[in-house]
């Protein structure tokens, strides 16, 4: 009897934790109970034995194939969400003194700046792009941004998760500065040039499974040498020399993210994974398009993100009538992030179609029914 079987489930558009495909959380439950036949389950194997080896090893080569990872790029699992890397960036790349760019595209960017600034208040943290000013509703465009001549780096979020934005190319910095991406919302959802970029991490709890773990995945050069000599847990160069278990790592995270790695090679991969995500933002973005008003999307439209369709009602009464009716309908997780309010369908790699299908469905119908 398979999970779907024995559990009812309904469609979940949440933006994290986020859906997951059914085939990994089957194979995970069985793991939970024994992992490769040896009688003791994932949570019970020792992070130093050579089962746990596997799982650590098949984790990070199935992450290399599927992200077409050049090899001089090295992939860490490190413990905590992507906000742990806001302060562990800083604190290992910009120097007393230096200045890092940090286009504010969004509140997670604007909680980097925070945070970058509290862990390393001797360097500039500049904003090149603000923008709250715009309320959020897109990314810069050529000639809004003046990047910092000799910046450490220029961080930005390639796809803005709350207001459904994202940067269709990565931004411009200034000249031989390099990048560093929070990719949390939409890594492996379509090719990234890893060239182009120092350091990209993300947050497990979207694209590839359990919450408080990340990874980052980075130049070698730039994780061997830190700015400053840091703790061990915060040190990239010691999580590199320890290859991710300076101590007793998540093992259960890491397990999970190196089935979900190959259940999305199994699909076809990132450009399938891109292919699809398109598929369904477009189902959504034609309901608002063809709404005459009655949806409103949050982002505009040449920077509108695939993975997070954000889009308001006439009032807050009506989204939140919205979000139950949906609920009831059994498509969950629609009600908007607090600071932007509305309603955000977060569509990431696992979700399949058929829930787009019927969110458009139920978007039409409900447009019908209170337009
Ligand atoms: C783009 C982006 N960056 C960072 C984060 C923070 O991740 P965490 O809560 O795992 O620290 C999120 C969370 O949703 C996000 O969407």
């Amino acid at each position: 009897m398979t999970t779907q079987q024995k559990k009812k489930r309904i469609w979940n558009f949440s933006a994290g934790p986020a859906t997951m495909p059914p085939d990994v959380l089957e194979q995970l439950g069985d793991d939970l109970l024994d992992l490769d036949e040896t009688g003791v389950g994932i949570l019970e194997h020792s992070h130093r034995q050579p089962t746990f080896d596997r799982v650590l090893g098949d984790a990070i080569e199935s992450c290399r194939k599927l992200g077409e990872i050049p090899n001089d790029y090295e992939i860490l699992f490190v413990p905590g969400g992507a906000t742990v890397q806001f302060s562990l960036i800083a604190l290992n790349l910009i120097p007393d003194g230096a200045t890092a760019d940090y286009p504010d595209t969004e509140v997670w960017s604007a909680k980097a700046i925070i945070e970058a600034r509290d862990a390393v208040p001797t360097a500039t943290i500049a904003v090149p792009f603000e923008g709250k000013k715009f309320r959020y509703d897109h990314v810069p465009v050529d000639g809004e941004m003046t990047p910092t001549p000799g910046a450490a780096y220029m961080h930005y979020c390639s796809n803005n998760t709350v207001h459904g934005t994202r940067f269709h190319l990565p931004p411009k910095a200034a000249p031989g500065t390099p990048l560093v991406c929070d990719a949390s919302s939409e890594i492996f959802g379509r090719p990234l040039d890893w060239n182009k970029h120092a350091l990209v991490y993300a947050s497990a709890q979207k694209n590839f499974g359990v919450a408080g773990m990340s990874v980052v995945i980075a130049h070698r050069e730039v994780l061997r040498d830190p700015v400053r000599r840091l703790p061990s847990m915060f040190s990239y160069a010691a999580h590199l020399g320890a290859g991710s278990r300076i101590n007793t790592p998540p093992t259960f995270a890491i397990h999970t993210a190196g089935l979900m790695f190959r259940w999305m090679t199994k699909q076809g991969g990132v450009r399938e994974m891109e292919r699809r995500n398109d598929a369904k933002a477009a189902l959504i973005y034609a309901e608002i398009d063809g709404s005459q008003g009655f949806y409103r999307g949050l982002s505009r439209l040449e920077c509108r993100s695939p993975i997070n369709v954000s889009f308001r009602l006439k009032t807050e009464a009506l989204d939140q009538t919205f979000a139950q009716e949906a609920t009831n309908a059994e498509l969950d997780g629609l009600i908007g992030h607090r600071d932007a309010g509305g309603i955000r369908a977060s569509m990431y790699n696992a979700m399949p179609i058929e829930a787009s299908r019927a969110l458009a469905q139920f978007m039409r119908d409900f447009a019908q029914r209170h337009g």
